[in-house]
């Protein structure tokens, strides 16, 4: 995938593209990002992007002219057909859907604000979509785009390890994970699930498809009411809830 973000901070990133997933998924050329100063599009000495906003009021904008001229740099560099987005809390809200659309992108610009923002009319024409991920204001578009660009990169085919995979995670089925547990067997007085010890692979599936139907249903009922469940996945439900005597009236009390 090739990836351009346009930031006034370049050098925050590599904070992903030199540790962990994204930076093994760079090495191995699954990923490429590019990163583009709009500083280096300023006209003045001073490599100024900002200026006050018309009609007064705190914070600074984002100049036109040289988001302008970064964004073209940017698409003329990507791959043809790059969708612009700009990280914004105005936007849609992030989720895994989009994470694995934008994963099927051959090359996507990202675009992270500073200040107040930028200039409303570099958004209304040189801007595809906005993306939020989620309902607070951050100081910068670059922790956003880094956890975009984080949860597509593990989407991509080779990025991920083989000891590692994005299959069983939360939201891939429309569910949470189940838990896991790793050595030892007894920990602080507690110990592993009986059945992850007794090498049943059959029965080590059934019950992490069940725990990870109940702890849905517990912690964000929500996610079941977007898929259908099947005969068999609704009865693991079904014995998981009567284990714990929990039922609908304990949803509606919490
Ligand atoms: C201080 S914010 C500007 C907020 C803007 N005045 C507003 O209230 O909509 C500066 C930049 O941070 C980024 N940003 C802040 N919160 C965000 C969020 N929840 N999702 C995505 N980007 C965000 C955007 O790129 C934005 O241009």
């Amino acid at each position: 995938m090739d990836l351009h973000v346009i930031s006034i901070f370049p050098g925050m990133f590599s904070a992903i593209t030199e540790h962990g997933v994204i930076g093994r998924a760079m090495q191995q050329n699954v990923l490429q990002l590019t990163l583009h100063n709009p500083r280096d599009y300023a006209d003045d000495k001073h490599s100024k992007v900002d200026g006050r906003p018309f009609g007064g009021g705190p914070g600074m904008l984002m100049l036109p002219e040289p988001m302008t001229k970064v964004i073209n740099a940017a698409r003329s560099q990507a791959k043809t057909g790059a969708k612009v987005v700009y990280l914004s809390p105005q936007g849609k809200r992030f989720d895994h859907a989009a994470a694995k659309s934008f994963a099927k992108q051959e090359s996507l610009i990202l675009l992270a604000g500073r200040y107040e923002g930028i200039d409303e009319r570099v958004l209304e024409h040189h801007v595809d979509e906005e993306w939020s991920i989620g309902d607070y204001v951050l100081s910068g578009g670059e922790l956003p785009a880094m956890v975009m660009i984080d949860a597509i990169a593990r989407l991509l085919p080779d990025s991920l390890g083989n000891s590692e995979s994005a299959e069983q995670d939360s939201f891939v089925d429309g569910i949470l994970d189940c838990p896991h547990y790793a050595r030892p067997e007894e920990y602080d007085g507690q110990s592993v699930p009986d059945v992850l010890l007794s090498g049943d692979h059959q029965a080590i599936a059934k019950w992490r498809e069940q725990q990870a139907l109940g702890r849905t249903w517990e912690r964000r009922p929500e996610l079941l009411e977007k898929i259908e469940l099947t005969d068999q996945q609704q009865s693991l439900l079904d014995d998981y809830l009567k284990d714990r005597n929990l039922d609908v009236s304990d949803l509606n009390d919490s």
